[in-house]
């Protein structure tokens, strides 16, 4: 017999006598999720004055993003990230989000997305030329050039090269301030004439004049180029046989070239800075590369499904440190989990960080392996457990993850057929659970011919 909700609140952690649960969850994001997660499957905690629930086992993910789903919505995070993203798919909630779903879907389709490849590997293979012997770089900043320029080739079949000191700089900026943006009270803050929202807003209009120039020309040419900007603009939904219009495209294109970079960079980041402290993991990845590409070859896309042992590292390297970290939703009605009721207008928090290094679900989490994912289908079958979920899922699974895979693989193999990197000695290392997991510290490694 199901049990009946339970009235009594889920267990917490004290609050502390300033600023209560949200300056503790402010100060330390992963630590006090953390804590919460050992009290059991459910926890509860206050974000002010909003209650707030953290679910941390499988079945309660799967609820919350699958079956659930329709019950949430993405919360006041994402609320607040339409002031940048207007109503791109990230942002965008409903009916209304579903048909822009289909209408951008088949942009990202397997076959389609083969066709960026060629963009992915020339522009590693011109980074991994850049570089020499003995160079120490700071190889986030380095991964976030590389995937921004992708993204920028591919989304506009444009070198975003001359502009991306432009572009990257707004994006930079954009991306910097997007955690003040969240704070409480930002809806205040952004009005008074404080230097953040000057920032803010002039690398909002920066990036607005570049992408409506984008749209602009190409909807004067008429050009099909194939690239996603082509698709985006040429997109119809079948059911509505609606078509997007330029804001609708603005807005897409800034959310794909927000979504579709910071993350793959800080997934490369974090691959090479784990395979630096796992020699023999290293020694492997090579192997393979040397054994696919003898005499100097170049990975070529159709490399892609042979680089297995390359596709785990990254896999591992996901789990480990997910670029996204957690994901929040707010319910919209109340709902209940693992016996507790939530009431609607409560934070409901899952966190991949936590359940995949989880020692019910993993052996030896902590510890950087590869060989998990070596067997064929072993990430799907962790997807289908609930207990790896990098990309999120159900309706608002990432779109972008066939491109974030390949991308992944192909950068990580073109760089390190050439490349070895190392840790610099006095680079420290530590997480910082933004927006997105990030690298506190910053990466510099040491670049040595291989
Ligand atoms: C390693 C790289 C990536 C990771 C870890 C990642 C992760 C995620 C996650 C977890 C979500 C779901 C968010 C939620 O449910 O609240 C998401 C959504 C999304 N991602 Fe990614 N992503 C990556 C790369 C990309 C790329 C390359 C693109 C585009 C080129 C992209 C575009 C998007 C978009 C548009 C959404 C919103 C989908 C929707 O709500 O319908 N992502 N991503």
């Amino acid at each position: 017999m199901k049990a009946m909700p339970q009235n009594n609140l889920p267990p917490s952690v004290k609050p502390s006598f300033l600023g209560g649960h949200f300056l503790q969850f402010r100060r330390s994001p992963i630590g006090f999720l953390t804590e919460l997660s050992k009290l059991g499957d459910v926890s509860f905690f206050r974000m002010g004055s909003q209650p707030a629930y953290l679910l941390n086992h499988p079945d309660l993910a799967r609820d919350l993003l699958v079956v659930s789903a329709h019950k949430f919505h993405k919360g006041r995070a994402l609320e607040r990230a339409k002031k940048l993203l207007g109503e791109g798919l990230l942002t965008n909630e409903g009916e209304s989000h579903l048909q822009q779903r289909r209408m951008i879907q088949p942009a990202f389709h397997r076959e389609r997305i083969k066709s960026y490849a060629a963009a992915m590997t020339a522009y590693a293979e011109r980074m991994a030329n850049e570089w020499r012997d003995g160079d120490v770089r700071d190889i986030d900043k380095e991964m976030m050039r590389l995937t921004l320029n992708i993204v920028g080739k591919t989304l506009f079949d444009q070198n975003v090269e001359d502009e991306t000191d432009e572009i990257g700089n707004a994006m930079t900026t954009l991306v910097g301030l997007f955690d003040y943006l969240l704070l409480p009270f930002s809806e205040i803050l952004e009005k008074l004439p404080i230097p953040q929202a000057r920032r803010f807003n002039r690398a909002k209009e920066t990036l607005d004049r570049i992408i409506y120039g984008f749209i602009n020309q190409r909807r004067a040419s008429g050009e099909d180029k194939g690239d996603l900007l082509s698709m985006l603009l040429h997109a119809q939904d079948e059911e509505s046989g609606a078509k997007m219009t330029d804001k609708q495209v603005r807005d897409e294109c800034l959310t794909l070239f927000l979504a579709g970079h910071e993350t793959t960079a800080n997934a490369l980041t974090f691959a090479f800075y784990l395979l630096s402290q796992n020699p023999e993991k290293e020694k492997k990845f090579h192997e393979e590369l040397d054994a696919l590409f003898p005499n100097g070859s170049v990975p070529q896309p159709e490399d892609y499904p042979h680089l297995k042992y390359t596709e785990a590292v990254l896999a591992e390297a996901m789990r480990l440190c997910p670029p996204a970290w957690v994901l929040g939703r707010l319910a919209t009605q109340e709902h209940e989990a693992g016996g507790y009721k939530i009431p609607k207008g409560s934070l409901v928090l899952v966190s991949m960080y936590i359940l995949q290094r989880d020692e019910r679900f993993w052996a030896e989490a902590d510890i950087f392996k590869p060989e998990r994912f070596s067997p064929e289908n072993a990430v799907k079958e962790a997807n289908q457990k609930f207990i790896y979920f990098p990309f999120g899922a159900g309706v608002r699974r990432c779109v972008g993850e066939q491109f974030a895979w390949m991308e992944g693989v192909l950068l990580l193999a073109t760089l390190a057929r050439k490349w070895k990197l190392s840790l610099i000695p006095e680079q420290r290392f530590g997480l910082s659970p933004m927006m997105t997991l990030r690298p506190k510290f910053g990466m510099k490694m040491r670049i040595e011919k291989r």
